[in-house]
């Protein structure tokens, strides 16, 4: 299991617990906790309801996909820390990050 810290639109934070070795994405585990998160799309890269920004710990993750990178460049509004959540997979790379929700709340 690893932890990681989630903080929601409000600026509450949480630290969750995932298993690091089921393949899950980021998106899952969000929507596993409750929070937010539209994913319209089912986690192919086409919705970007997923939209979270990295806080700390982004560099271990590596770069986004062109795929990830031309749906994050269509949003209003990106960061250079934004990332698709469900284009990032469960791993120990995510271990003690912390991730902001930034997709529509509804
Ligand atoms: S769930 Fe649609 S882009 Fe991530």
């Amino acid at each position: 299991m690893i932890n990681f810290t989630i903080e929601d639109h409000q600026g509450n934070r949480q630290e969750v617990e995932a298993p690091a070795d089921m393949g899950l994405s980021l998106m899952e585990i969000l929507k596993a906790y409750e929070y937010p998160v539209l994913a319209t799309c089912g986690g192919m890269a086409l919705c970007a309801t997923c939209h979270v920004e990295i806080l700390e710990g982004k560099d271990r993750l590596g770069e986004a996909t062109n795929v990830e990178l031309d749906q994050l460049e269509a949003l209003p509004e990106y960061f250079p820390t934004s990332r698709l959540a469900c284009q990032i997979r469960i791993g120990d790379i995510l271990d003690g990050a912390v991730i902001k929700l930034r997709g529509e709340d509804n």
